[in-house]
């Protein structure tokens, strides 16, 4: 799986632009799928079609992340920019952009003032010495995202959009393990997630599927003087109670906590005092979705060096495969 997670998270996908991630993507899971879409906003949907009896179950991971997008250009051909979803201001002095069109830039600030960390005091430098010279590399609306490599650490690796190329990752190695399911499995990798759960609410309302899990980074407590919170890395799936975009489902809740008992799939609970996932606009659509989200821990999310530790993404896995394997009349 660690090539698959190092394949996706150097890919190039911010919200609203993530052909290049789903077309790899597409080509990992053609093969385990009865049908592969892509619609109007850029979700890819692959299907794994089950029996007559069976519920209809919607797996989304986002395939898009956070970046930014070019503004302005001056004289000395320095770029401004703003951003694209919830980019962590702090983490962006001195990183590394990169565009569509692989054209790398330095960010920093306004005179190297890194105590002021405001949006509007940062430039982008690409090298070039004239607006012209600027503008012959990059346009005025484009999209840029950070430039990193994945990094293997052993148990943990490290990598710039972890959020949510992981959870993609999670949902192709469960597809991969899944044969002749009962209820019919929606796999779908979303677009536009960190702008505001945009490709979930229009999939989720042409699948209308009985039950909806999102699988997604979440916040961890474990690091250095931490906000309080309950989730470490390396203590199995998190199980979302909720966060500001949605209440998990009561019986979805329990249904997930007791599927790992069952299964002995190592699990913590979540509650995530902001932030929102897919299943925040899946739960929403026609008259309710019964939602939940099965999270990936996640320390720095949103920077350019988000770490996961592989023992959970696997625990995500099989907690993924306990819940598409389930008997769902219950619920
Ligand atoms: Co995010
Ligand atoms: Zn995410």
């Amino acid at each position: 799986m660690k090539e698959v997670i190092k394949q996706l998270t150097e890919a190039f996908g911010p919200s609203g632009y993530e052909s290049q991630v789903t077309e790899l993507i597409s080509n990992m899971v053609k093969d385990y799928a009865d049908e592969v879409s892509t619609d109007v906003l850029g979700n890819l949907i692959a299907v794994k079609k089950g029996k007559e009896n069976g519920k209809t179950i919607m797996f989304s991971a986002h395939a898009d992340e956070i970046g930014v997008v070019i503004t302005h250009i001056d004289d000395k051909g320095f770029l401004r920019f703003a951003n694209v979803g919830g980019v962590g201001i702090a983490s962006l002095v001195g990183n590394r952009v990169r565009f569509g069109n692989g054209t790398i830039g330095v960010i920093y600030s306004e005179k190297g003032d890194w105590k002021e960390l405001k949006l509007d005091k940062l430039y982008i430098d690409i090298g070039a010495e004239t607006k012209e010279e600027a503008n012959s590399k990059v346009r005025v609306g484009e999209f840029g995202i950070f430039h990193r490599e994945f990094t293997d650490l052993g148990h943990r690796v490290v990598a710039k959009s972890m959020d949510d190329r992981v959870g993609c990752a999670v949902l192709i190695e469960a597809m991969k393990q899944i044969e002749n399911p009962t209820n019919t499995l929606y796999f779908v990798f979303t677009s536009q997630e960190e702008v505001g759960l945009r490709g979930a609410r229009t999939s989720a309302y042409t699948i209308n599927p009985d039950l909806g899990i999102a699988l997604d980074v979440t916040l961890t407590g474990d690091t250095p003087e931490a906000h309080r919170m309950e989730v470490s890395l390396g203590k199995g799936a998190a199980i979302k109670v909720k966060d500001s975009s949605m209440i998990t489902h009561p019986k979805v809740k329990e249904l997930l906590v007791q599927l790992a008992e069952d299964g002995n799939i190592p699990y913590q609970m979540e509650v995530l005092e902001r932030g929102g996932t897919d299943a925040g606009a899946i739960h929403l659509t026609r008259d309710g979705i019964p939602s939940g989200t099965i999270s990936i821990p996640c320390r720095y999310v949103h920077s350019p060096s988000e770490m996961v530790d592989m023992r959970d993404v696997q625990a995500c896995v099989d907690l993924v495969l306990a819940v598409a394997n389930h008997d769902l009349d219950t619920l």
